[in-house]
């Protein structure tokens, strides 16, 4: 780009002078239309537990999901993603418990498919919620199988389907799962259920929150480094995300956000596909304490979520969502 003019014949300051040029030359904005609202659910009766990890995030029982389901449908969210905090007693070695037509996510799926037919829901495709190592796929010899995996994805993935899921997310990062799910969903007929894959998901701390909510956190003794991406390469991501694309993948995710710009922004130059970005745990509980410590203030949100849409994202999967949606429109 070449700079036209100079000093004092251009004086930048001129469309900074005040709020209302301010508005009238901003390049990018966010709306509600560009957020997607994390629900932790739990098992249970009557229960709305706080997250010691992430102040101001709670796991619902599904009787009470309503509490949280009506904000989002009054602060016009187009889209919940679902994480279910699995007992104990329901892990095992398989991740069996995802293939029950009567766990926390099927339920939730159709109760809220049935009370709030409007609002998008997605689904985690993914075991690590449901087994007792912690991990998104199956061991086998010290391992995580790949295509033993992708097996019982399948079925997850179909499962969710049936139970009214729109947006199958795979975030489990096992090669060549997008493929084999989107041939099973069409073969039954659900043509139009989407695939938002998490196609650069990186191996990172920021999601340590995250697995305290979902309870995975105890029995996680090793990381995801051997299927979740090195944070050191950019590159790869861009195969990742080729390769779910021709696999048939609607929308690619990039995970975390706020670390990860760079990538988003090279998504975005070289595919012409809908990018979202996940605001990680680890981001949202970061920004939270410095605000509730008083070493930033409010602002620090908005800023942290604009700075992912200016980088290319069209949506983000933020646990503020509700808060800003509800500020955007009072505003
Ligand atoms: C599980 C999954 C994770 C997140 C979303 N889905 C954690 C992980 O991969 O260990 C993280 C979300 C967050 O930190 O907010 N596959």
């Amino acid at each position: 780009m070449k700079i036209v003019g100079k000093f004092p014949d251009i004086r930048l300051r001129r469309v900074r002078n005040s709020a209302w040029i301010r508005r009238l030359v901003s390049e990018n904005n966010l709306s509600i239309n560009d957020l997607i609202l994390p629900i932790f659910v739990r098992d249970g009766k009557g229960k709305i537990e706080s997250i010691k990890s992430m102040p101001g995030v709670y796991r619902y029982s599904i009787d009470k999901l309503n509490v949280i389901m009506n904000k989002a449908k009054k602060n016009k969210i187009p889209m919940v993603a679902l994480f279910p905090y699995t007992p104990k007693n329901k892990k095992d070695k398989y991740g069996t418990e995802a293939l029950n037509e009567n766990n926390l996510i099927c339920k939730s799926l159709r109760f809220i498919k049935k009370k709030y037919s409007r609002i998008g829901v997605m689904c985690d495709v993914a075991l690590d919620p449901y087994t007792s190592h912690g991990h998104d796929g199956i061991i086998v010899n010290q391992k995580i199988d790949n295509d033993k995996t992708i097996k019982i994805l399948v079925k997850q993935a179909l499962l969710q389907a049936k139970m009214g899921c729109d947006v199958i997310a795979p975030s489990d990062m096992m090669d060549g799962r997008v493929g084999v799910i989107r041939k099973a969903l069409d073969k039954r007929n659900f043509q139009n259920v989407c695939i938002l894959s998490y196609a650069a998901k990186y191996a990172s701390s920021f999601y340590g929150p995250f697995r305290d909510a979902v309870g995975s956190k105890i029995n996680l003794k090793s990381d995801k480094k051997t299927y979740q991406m090195d944070f050191r390469n950019s590159n790869e991501a861009l195969r990742e995300i080729a390769l779910d694309i021709k696999e048939g993948a609607d929308i690619v995710m990039v995970k975390p956000g706020l670390p990860y710009l760079d990538i988003i922004k090279k998504i975005k130059d070289n595919f012409k596909i809908p990018v979202f970005a996940y605001q990680v745990s680890g981001e949202y509980s970061m920004i939270k304490n410095g605000i509730k410590n008083k070493l930033i203030n409010e602002d620090a949100i908005l800023e942290s979520l604009i700075s992912i849409k200016r980088a290319g994202a069209s949506a983000i999967i933020s646990y503020f969502a509700l808060d800003i949606a509800n500020k955007i429109r009072k505003n």
